[in-house]
């Protein structure tokens, strides 16, 4: 804790920018996938970023995973800029600290190897344990995210288990190493509906009780305010709304927010998305695009939603947006 009673900020992000090169030119012509984007990630907290496809959720774990180097803005990991962190102690102890799991476990474990040795694998790379006490060590790992008999379980490869159990190994296999942070990209979106919550709540008892922070990237506004205390809407490589959760998922002030969270199944709002929004295109952005990005589906746009994009806005407490009507 710090003197303001809140958790200390492991990685705040200040103004990050990612262009992308449009087809083969290189120079010429750029696409804007993130767009001054700024938050923090407080230690043993989630903070959810919420978007549909495209939005640049993903591009945003990857230069935080440094796979991706920004093309503007600030990344502090530890009070550190992360470029001076890494100078220090290197990019394995970096990678160590920010893990990532995907939303494909499959995809991320190795078929050929069982799931000890994905399990023991980090555990030596990173010198987290003894030759001796390595097998102890797995078996625990497999315990702590609910894969019992552990020994029976790290035996097997991975065809061998369900999508479910397979998360729950590309999470042993990120807490191996005693992490500070995990990004999960989209981490149960590809499992079986009735797995999901399981996997959510193994990620709140390693943020609650092991004080992991966790980015947790999704579609899903209903299982960010399930898993995050901080949830930040992104659209079009902009954040549109962010703050606590509850703030934002039962007081959403941002058009597009309203949008989704109008798409979450209740009782009595079945038809309602289509008032909310008009069928107008998601812009493709550019360095030198201008307005909301939301403008062209927003029934409240004007003419300054066409030409600047609105700054930041306290809505209340923890609680703010980028729009021009508030
Ligand atoms: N390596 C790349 N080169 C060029 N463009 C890219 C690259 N990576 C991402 N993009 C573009 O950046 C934008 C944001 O992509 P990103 O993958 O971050 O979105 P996302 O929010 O994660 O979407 P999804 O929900 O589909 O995973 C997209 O328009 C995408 O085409
Ligand atoms: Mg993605």
């Amino acid at each position: 804790m710090n003197t303001d009673n809140q958790p200390e900020v492991i990685l705040s992000v200040n103004n990050l920018v990612k262009d992308f090169p449009l087809g083969q030119s290189l120079k010429a012509n750029l696409m804007r996938a993130v767009n001054d984007v700024s938050f923090e990630l407080r230690k043993g907290e989630a903070l959810a970023i919420v978007g549909e496809s495209g939005s640049g959720k993903s591009t945003g774990a990857r230069i935080l995973t440094r796979i991706y180097d920004e093309t503007a803005g600030e990344i502090t990991f530890k009070g550190q800029p992360v470029s001076d962190f890494i100078k220090q102690h290197g990019s394995l102890e970096y990678a160590r600290q920010v893990q990532m799991i995907f939303q494909d476990p499959f995809g991320s474990l190795n078929p050929v190897h069982t799931i000890y040795h994905h399990i023991a694998r980090p555990l030596l790379i990173h010198k987290r344990a003894k030759k001796d006490s390595i097998h102890r060590l797995v078996y625990e790992l497999l315990e702590l995210v609910g894969l019992s008999p552990a020994k029976e379980t790290a035996e097997k490869y991975p065809h061998e288990l369900s999508g479910g159990q397979r998360q729950r190994v590309a999470i042993a296999r990120a807490i191996a190493v005693d992490p500070e942070v995990i990004l999960a990209d989209e981490p149960i979106s590809m499992l079986d509906v009735s797995v999901r919550l399981g996997i959510l709540n193994l990620m709140t008892d390693l943020k609650d009780n092991y004080g992991i922070s966790f980015m947790y990237i999704t579609h899903d506004i209903a299982t960010a305010r399930y898993f995050a205390e901080k949830t930040a809407v992104m659209y079009v490589g902009h954040m549109v709304e962010w703050g606590d959760s509850d703030n934002v998922t039962q007081n959403p002030q941002h058009p597009y927010s309203q949008l989704l969270l109008s798409a979450v199944p209740e009782v009595g709002n079945a038809g309602k998305r289509e008032l909310l929004a008009k069928k107008g295109e998601i812009p493709l952005w550019k360095p030198d695009s201008v307005g909301c990005p939301f403008a062209p589906r927003c029934l409240k746009a004007t003419q300054a939603c066409a030409q600047s994009l609105p700054e930041p806005t306290q809505i209340g407490e923890n609680h703010y947006a980028r729009c021009h009507h508030l």
